[in-house]
């Protein structure tokens, strides 16, 4: 059965006033034009959907299910309608927002404020490392992404909004960690736990060192920040994080941050899309509230 969109709204009408003249009226249609539409609609059914008693015109049985049918797909047709008009406007939008893993750490903070603001719009978030947020942008299935500085070459628009200080820990029981102004050279004698490849912090930590000709003796390697916080705290070596996975332990002084000379390493947090991305009015909204208003929401530990 071969029905059109125009067919269905011209039946619905006619079966909803009981009168082809009424109907015509309704959808600025000449009577000839809603009758024509009619036919056809029964042509295409194999069966007659109205019948005309003297005056008055009736549904048969085929009409009346199919205007129950009708009804239900203008209702849809309607709704679908009002969602497209609300997701013109923050109301009702959707939002993926892609964060690296230490950004996570303050991500959730952010999207609560958010929340509160606008509880209508709906935000996915997806938590992965450096590389994995490339991806993402690569293949544009994302609206923004918060991470570190994206590589100058790609074509993406990146947006400062927060210091990230990367420091080194100890556990507080090891022997560098009552030293002051501890020297690289000293550094380089002890062995570190690492994040994976493709880690943003990983990335700027060997950079650093090769910029300061320090060789640096890594031991395991890691995908978590919660995971290296772990390994330190239990003595396998010293570590290299972001300053904001570290609010709890520092606080309940489980890890200590080494004075080391030329710490931190200052990198900092950036909101990122892709150039020429047609950010949603959801998105632009985040996007700014973000630059604005990240740095004061949230408390850089130490
Ligand atoms: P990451 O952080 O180490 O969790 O990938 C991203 C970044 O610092 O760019």
């Amino acid at each position: 059965m071969h029905i059109t969109l125009r067919q269905l709204k011209v039946f619905e009408a006619v079966a909803r006033l009981a009168s082809y003249t009424r109907a015509a009226e309704e959808l600025h249609l000449t009577q000839p034009a809603v009758s024509m539409q009619i036919k056809q609609l029964e042509g295409g059914a194999g069966l007659p959907l109205f019948e005309q008693l003297g005056k008055k015109i009736y549904l048969t049985e085929a009409g009346r299910e199919l205007y129950h049918y009708s009804r239900a797909i203008s209702q849809q047709l309607d709704e679908a309608d009002r969602v497209m008009a609300e997701m013109k406007g923050v109301r009702r939008g959707r939002l993926t927002v892609a964060v690296a893993s230490t950004a996570n750490y303050f991500a959730a903070r952010l999207l609560a404020v958010f929340n509160q603001r606008h509880a209508d719009a709906t935000i996915i978030l997806e938590v992965t490392n450096r590389e994995g947020l490339l991806q993402h942008l690569d293949v544009n299935d994302i609206d923004l992404a918060i991470m570190g500085r994206p590589p100058e070459k790609l074509d993406l628009v990146a947006e400062p909004f927060m210091e990230n200080p990367l420091v080194i820990i100890a556990s507080p029981s090891h022997p560098l960690a009552r030293m002051k102004k501890i020297p690289l050279a000293r550094i380089q004698q002890e062995t570190f736990v690492v994040r994976e490849q493709g880690s943003g912090t990983r990335i700027a930590m060997e950079r650093f060192f090769a910029e300061q000709g320090v060789q640096l003796s890594t031991g395991m390697e890691m995908s978590s920040n919660e995971a290296i916080k772990q390994a330190v705290q239990a003595g396998l070596g010293l570590g290299i994080v972001s300053i904001h996975t570290l609010e709890l332990e520092l606080e309940t002084r489980r890890l200590q941050v080494l004075d080391v000379e030329s710490f931190p390493i200052l990198r900092h947090w950036y909101v990122v899309h892709r150039q020429g991305k047609r950010l949603s009015p959801v998105a632009q909204i985040f996007k700014e509230f973000v630059i604005k208003e990240a740095r004061g929401l949230l408390k850089v530990p130490g």
